[in-house]
């Protein structure tokens, strides 16, 4: 028999493609979610919110493994905390935990509660694994259509991005859950680099709307220098993913004319 795997954040865009790789590796898996859903099978659904503490302790009893990935833009530091409480006391034998590339480098609030998360899981003593994404497709588009709203495109000087596919994050992530704890692993990327421009130009393309001339601007301040410098990339020694931008767009637009 094999043991439970408890998935936090399972019903999320990341989570909804590991849940199956998981189920499909011939383990039960439970995933907490703030919202009661019915069981399906394999899955079985506790109702918790890690932010409020409520129902955390039921969600840990008995798993041996923990993927934590849930996550939003406040309160992943007191989520990862209480996680973290309940999983030590549960003897949980492996938490694995998704960060983000550049957690330590670039000074935002969101990245520094990435990064007090990650040290809440290195120093709770339970045998860790960490890995850290890059920008996900899946959150590149929406940043891309709201972009395009506007009658020109925002160019920020020196910005560029290594968009990755969720899914492929979610295999690596499945290999991680399953194997033995590593501590942190190499950062995973997207294969290609691109500035806003770059990124908006396939999506206009392929939905079939006109360029927008552009309107350079400046991040400012001390993130802004961190970007321009590069520290939400990482350009080496990092696990590069296949799919590209233009690949995924062309997928999600249902469009094959991939521009060059
Ligand atoms: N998106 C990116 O580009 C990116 C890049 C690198 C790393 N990451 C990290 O990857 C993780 C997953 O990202 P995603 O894009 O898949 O997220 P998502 O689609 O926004 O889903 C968020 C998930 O977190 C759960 N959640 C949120 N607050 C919760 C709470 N208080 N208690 C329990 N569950 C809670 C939600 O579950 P319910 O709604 O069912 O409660 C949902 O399953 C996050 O940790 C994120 O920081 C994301």
């Amino acid at each position: 028999m094999t043991s439970t795997i408890l998935v936090t954040g399972g019903t999320g865009t990341l989570g909804g493609h590991v849940v199956p790789l998981l189920r499909a590796a011939g383990h039960e898996v439970r995933v907490l979610s703030r919202r009661e859903r019915a069981p399906e099978p394999g899955v079985e659904y506790v109702t918790g919110d890690l932010m409020k503490d409520e129902g955390v302790e039921a969600s840990v009893a008995g798993a041996a493994t923990i993927l934590h990935l849930a996550g939003g833009p406040k309160g992943d530091e007191v989520a990862t905390r209480n996680l973290v409480r309940a999983a030590a006391r549960a003897g949980v034998g492996h938490l694995v935990y998704i960060s983000v590339v550049g957690a330590d480098r670039v000074p935002l609030a969101w990245l520094r509660m990435k990064l007090a998360a990650e040290r809440t899981v290195a120093d709770s003593g339970i045998p860790f694994t960490t890995l850290r994404a890059a920008q996900f497709h899946d959150l590149t588009l929406k940043m891309v259509r709201q972009m395009t709203r506007l009658p020109v495109l925002p160019s920020p000087g020196g910005l560029r991005l290594q968009p990755v596919d969720s899914g492929e994050v979610a295999a690596r992530l499945a290999e991680l859950t399953l194997g033995t704890p590593c501590g942190p692993v190499p950062d995973m990327t997207g294969p290609r680099l691109y500035d806003l421009q770059a990124l908006a130009r396939p999506y206009l393309h392929l939905s079939g709307r006109r360029t927008r001339p552009s309107l350079p601007v400046r991040i400012p301040g001390k993130a802004g220098r961190a970007y321009r410098a590069g520290a939400n990339l990482t350009l080496e020694g990092a696990e590069v993913g296949k799919r590209t931008w233009e690949q995924f767009l062309a997928e999600r637009l249902g469009r094959e004319d991939l521009p060059e």
